[in-house]
């Protein structure tokens, strides 16, 4: 298992390129199962959970050729409507599957995700919206079968909570529904509004993607399309944050500055001065240590959740006292007690992190325990005295391409080991 070596206190400076969003690349991967013509996806970004999904589909029957960035999916026939345990439990975002499968096929067999490092992550929602659609719903021996003999038929669904994949799974079932589909209390993530864009290229009839109320009329048939995949606003905060808790000068570069507005505000609040520097860049500089500021997660537009972890390392090294409230998930505050080891005065009670900075960081050695929480140790070792081993990186090679050499071309002193 590989590690990662970092010796803390270098000031960061220079350019980041961003890449392509892996939330935005799973579900567009999933609706090339739409249809039997290719599609081609671009700025896909080469981390383990694209590879997963990669696999999945060419079992599901596409064949996939694949050129730096780029893929090339075409699926002429489903051969197996199933999407096995072995997957799903190393990768939940498998149940994007489901919808596409109903939806060009009438059948779908996916195994449940079982728990998760950061809370349970049910899937009611999507199957309670497909049984909407006209589905029928059985659960046995650990699988979801779904079926939809004579096809889908369009309804109206008020989700009663805001979840990302159900919204993106029902939107790739509806758009070959019969009739049209009303999404209610949908999720206005830029990566549903992606897998919209994508899914309009390929015939799809849809309004309101990127609102909270998505208004589909069912096809007969999709075709094959082109699509870039979005910055990935969840790597740029990250790096943001890399500028900031390093006192660094620090160029994020090909991401869109507005999807990480919330954090942006944030950070302006506790000292940073941090410019758009033209419509793809934002240039963070950190020349005082920071105040501390409280944050609460949300839904977009809000603070992502997904930028937790990572603020939580920040704040360890800011003036004064800061609440963390998380609202998405009930257990993701595992990176909390690993970066107390390293020397943080964080309580933490329920879904709440309270944090007491700045503290002095020393470098420990410390565990992975998903990908955002591993991200946010890179970033405390970045600011730690001496040596942080972070063990099990293989979480963060998940949804991060080369953070190592990234971070490393502006100054950070980090490597990996075998
Ligand atoms: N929920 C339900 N029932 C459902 C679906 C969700 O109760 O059927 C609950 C969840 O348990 C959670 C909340 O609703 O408490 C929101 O979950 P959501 O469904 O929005 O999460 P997700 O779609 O499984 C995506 C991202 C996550 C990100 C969340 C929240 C992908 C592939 N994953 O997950 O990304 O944290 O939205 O923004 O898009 C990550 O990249 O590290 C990551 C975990």
């Amino acid at each position: 298992m590989d590690k990662f070596v970092i010796k803390g206190g270098p000031r960061l400076q220079g350019e980041i390129p961003i890449g392509g969003s892996k939330n935005s690349a799973l579900p567009a991967l999933a609706a090339a199962l739409l249809t039997d013509e290719p599609v081609t996806l671009r700025r896909i970004p080469r981390v383990r959970d694209i590879r997963t999904m990669q696999r999945l589909l060419v079992d599901i029957g596409s064949q996939a050729e694949v050129d730096g960035e780029t893929i090339r999916l075409h699926t002429p026939r489903i051969v197996s409507s199933e999407a096995p345990y072995e997957l799903v439990k190393t990768m939940r975002a498998s149940s994007l599957v489901l919808g596409p499968l109903v939806a060009r096929t009438g059948r779908a067999r996916v195994s449940l995700p079982g728990g998760c490092a950061i809370g349970a992550r049910p899937i009611n929602l999507h199957l309670l919206g497909l049984e909407q659609l006209g589905a029928r719903i059985q659960q046995a021996h650990g699988y979801i079968e779904a079926e939809a003999p004579d096809g889908l038929r369009g309804a109206t669904i008020h989700f009663d909570r805001i979840t990302v994949t159900g919204t993106e799974d029902l939107i790739m079932a509806a758009v070959l529904a019969r009739g049209e589909t009303l999404l209610r209390n949908a999720a206005r993530e830029p990566e549903v509004a992606d897998l919209c864009a994508l899914l309009s290229k390929m015939g799809a009839q849809i309004e309101g993607a990127g609102t909270s109320t998505i208004h589909i009329r069912g096809v007969e048939m999709l075709h094959g399309a082109d699509h870039t995949i979005i910055a990935d606003r969840i790597e740029a905060g990250t790096f943001l944050i890399a500028g900031a808790i390093t006192g660094g000068d620090l160029k994020i570069v090909d991401c869109v500055p507005e999807h990480v507005g919330a954090l942006v505000a944030k950070l302006l609040q506790a000292g940073a001065e941090i410019t758009q520097t033209d419509a793809s860049s934002v240039q963070i500089c950190v020349p005082k240590r920071l105040r501390s500021v409280d944050v609460t997660t949300e839904e977009y537009p809000g603070f992502a959740t997904d930028l937790q972890a990572q603020y939580l390392a920040l704040m360890t090294q800011a003036q004064g006292i800061a609440m963390l409230v998380e609202t998405i998930f009930e257990n993701r505050f595992m990176h909390a007690q690993e970066m107390a080891r390293m020397g943080a005065n964080i309580r933490l009670e329920g879904r709440q992190a309270i944090v007491a900075g700045p503290s002095e960081l020393t470098g420990a050695g410390v565990i992975a325990s998903d990908l955002r929480g591993s991200a946010a140790l890179v970033l405390a070792a970045l600011a730690a005295r001496g040596e942080t081993v972070i063990d099990r990186v293989y979480h963060i090679d998940r949804g991060y391409e080369k953070i190592e050499a990234k971070l490393a071309r502006v100054g950070a002193q980090i490597r990996r080991v075998e």
